[in-house]
């Protein structure tokens, strides 16, 4: 929900703040209906007498049982308030992206793309693309690696300089966008002369999304039609 670092840091910060003073102000409160409390029960000197014997036998016990005196008891139970409402306080004041963060991890990006059927409705259907972006595809998809860019440049396949022209040609009565649409998630269903099928992958229609073959047809059609 957060994304920058920064911000998310000063959400958690303040929240922390806002938890300390809230803290502060709830055991003040507290510790003063405790010790009123108290100060109306002073202990006498009998029950004080009679405290420390019951200690003195306490400590000869095997136990060696902790005990409190009365005197302490007011700190014991704000002590134990103000950890009862730490604890309260950074369940419910941590930020909530924090906890869907934990709860629900990042859904991992669906891919899918139709390998056969009317290439003409599927590319209609395909969401808007960004030019832009294809270089970027160009390279993190590996296309890089067996398609040169500069004019006639072979190597594993053809360049891509002036792709979407002869991608017009290639088929009789396909277009350039459907003919690139089917060479990237079939390449065996047409193989270009003078090169081998079965060397480029046949799995980009599972590893590209829509978003990323609207984004290569938009780049072969800006950057790709040099005659
Ligand atoms: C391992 C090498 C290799 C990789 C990686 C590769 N290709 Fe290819 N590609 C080829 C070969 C070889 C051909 C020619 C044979 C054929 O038509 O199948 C080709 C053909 C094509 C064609 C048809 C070109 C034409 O002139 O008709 C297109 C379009 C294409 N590839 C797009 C891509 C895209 C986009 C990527 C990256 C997402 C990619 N290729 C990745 C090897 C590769």
């Amino acid at each position: 929900m957060i994304d920058n670092p920064n911000l998310l840091f000063a959400v958690v910060f303040i929240s922390f703040l806002v938890a300390v003073v809230v803290m502060g102000a709830i055991g003040a409160v507290v510790a003063r209906i405790v010790s009123s409390f108290f100060e109306k029960n002073v202990p006498t000197d009998a029950a004080m007498k009679a405290f420390e014997t019951a200690q003195a036998a306490a400590l000869n016990s095997p136990q060696k049982a902790m005990m409190i005196t009365p005197q302490a008891e007011p700190f014991v139970i704000a002590g134990v308030g103000f950890i009862v409402v730490f604890i309260l306080t950074s369940i419910f004041v941590t930020p909530t992206s924090i906890k869907s963060e934990t709860v629900a991890p990042p859904v991992a990006k669906v891919a899918g793309l139709a390998i056969s059927g009317d290439f003409t409705k599927i590319i209609a259907d395909l969401p808007k693309g960004n030019a832009d972006n294809g270089t970027k595809l160009y390279n993190s998809g590996g296309c890089v690696g067996c398609h040169s860019l500069e004019k006639d440049k072979r190597l594993v396949g053809p360049s891509f300089y002036g792709a979407f022209v002869r991608a017009a040609t290639r088929k009789p009565n396909v277009g350039a966008k459907e003919y690139t649409y089917e060479s990237i998630v079939s390449p065996n269903a047409f193989v270009v002369d003078g090169y081998q099928s079965g060397l480029m992958p046949p799995t980009f229609a599972k590893t590209l999304s829509a978003q990323d073959m609207a984004d290569l047809l938009a780049w072969f059609e800006r950057d790709h039609n040099q005659q």
